[in-house]
């Protein structure tokens, strides 16, 4: 057996920008000049292409990159199904109860449980099969990936962390992020996620449509809501290891496991645009009102995966970050609505300032199409009290939302959790009639 020169440390150095086309290389000369496969590649590596998008979508929306590796992805043993408690992909003929629902943070796994073994979905819509929709899970681990690796065809993944820093190894390089900031991981990238904490929490968005981009920004202007140059792209690393190790594979909504006799994390170079990413949350350029009313909630849009339909995306990705309410003579929470779309949300620190209680970091609410919600009893009250002509500053909290166009259905595991807040509605239940017509 070759011997493992594994010991090289990954450097955590990033290239910034989304999208961008990047080219980095861990060894010099590694990457060719001039060619995307030479006859020869130097170091004796493989070139390989990775495409994220047909070859012939438009240029804007390209994405591919080409890897040059110790291995082709091809050298791997056959693959299996791979049992696992907690992961659906298939969605369709799920019943969806229109009630408003939410759930107190599932508690970390007792037995040892890396990140794959900890997913548990919560919901979804659509399918992989369609490229359409997506898959929401919780990841609940306590174990680093060691001699494990994972990838995705069928979706990308929007990872965001909630306890616990993760360090995810990729084929591309290597990214670390802490709670508040989140990690995309395109569709079919092998990788591997190290919890240097010992234990994490956190939220899966599997998006089996488009891949997540940034809005324009229209009247906004050039800048402002997520700027591209605070995403962050690993720059090239690599491991040359051999041992008995597994490849686990998420495919045509199942996992899948094949035995690999060396890292798959070995890729010295690559270039392109098909590039994990992360990026800190806490840098959105929040943009609101300084008059009066709210601008509808795509103000707070972070990344989209547009579907066919322009203007209706497959899945928005939107955050509640810290921020001043100016708006006078305003109602300044988010008000009373009942949306065409359906809407997935976490907590990922702090409070969120639409309820007076119940919403925890970890936990979750899903209030699906034209199911009416709101600020609670009890935050209508203040609100409504409350002295608009003096700022408000928003502290402390960082929710967000995965909203899609189709329902999401919950799982039969995930309606079922002893975290499900049963008397959830009730919140609402003590708003009470205050209409007061004139007498006559
Ligand atoms: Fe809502």
């Amino acid at each position: 057996m070759h011997s493992a020169s594994a010991a090289r440390a990954a450097p955590l150095e990033y290239l910034s920008g989304f999208g961008n086309h990047f080219a980095t290389e861990a060894l010099a000369g590694a990457l060719p000049e001039g060619r995307n496969s030479p006859q020869h590649c130097a170091y004796g590596l493989y070139a390989e292409q990775l495409s994220g998008t047909a070859f012939t979508a438009p240029r804007h929306a390209n994405r591919r990159s080409w890897l040059y590796r110790i291995r082709p992805a091809a050298v791997r043993g056959s693959f299996r199904p791979l049992a696992h408690r907690g992961l659906v992909g298939h969605f369709a003929d799920l019943p969806a109860p229109p009630d408003p629902m939410r759930w107190s943070a599932p508690p970390l796994p007792a037995e040892p449980t890396d990140f794959v073994d900890g997913l548990l979905t919560a919901g979804g819509t659509g399918s992989s099969d369609a490229h359409a929709g997506c898959a929401i899970h919780w990841y609940l681990a306590n174990r680093s990936m060691r001699e494990r690796f994972f990838y995705d065809a069928d979706a990308e993944l929007l990872i965001v962390p909630q306890l616990g820093r993760l360090r995810v190894a990729t084929e591309l390089g290597v990214l670390e992020a802490v709670p508040q900031e989140i990690v995309l991981v395109p569709r079919g990238v092998r990788f591997r996620v190290e919890l240097p904490d010992g234990e994490a929490r956190g939220y899966v968005c599997e998006n089996f449509g488009a891949p997540f981009k940034l809005p324009d920004l229209g009247p906004i202007g050039s800048n402002g809501l997520a700027n591209p140059r605070d995403f962050q792209t690993p720059v090239a690393w690599y491991e040359d290891r051999e041992g008995e190790m597994e490849l686990v594979a998420k495919f045509g909504g199942a996992l899948w496991s094949a035995p690999i006799d060396h890292s798959p994390l070995d890729v010295v170079a690559w270039h392109g645009n098909h590039a994990p990413c992360k990026y800190d949350l806490r840098r959105f350029n929040t943009i609101g009102s300084i008059s009066y009313d709210h601008p509808d909630p795509s103000i707070f849009l972070v990344l989209h995966s547009v579907s066919d339909t322009p203007g209706v995306d497959n899945v928005d990705f939107v955050i509640f970050p810290p921020r001043w309410l100016t708006m006078e003579d305003t109602f300044r929470p988010p008000w009373f609505h009942r949306n065409i779309a359906s809407e997935f949300m976490g907590l990922i620190h702090g409070v969120y300032d639409a309820k007076a209680q119940g919403f925890e970091p970890g936990g979750a609410s899903l209030h699906n199409c034209m199911t009416g919600h709101g600020p609670d009893a009890q935050t209508f009250e203040r609100a409504s009290r409350a002295d608009t002509r003096t700022p408000q500053h928003v502290t402390d909290t960082m929710a967000f939302m995965f909203e899609t166009r189709t329902i999401i259905r919950p799982t039969p595991r995930a309606l079922a959790l002893p975290q499900r807040q049963a008397d959830y509605a009730r919140c609402w239940q003590g708003l009470a009639r205050r209409f007061t017509p004139p007498v006559t």
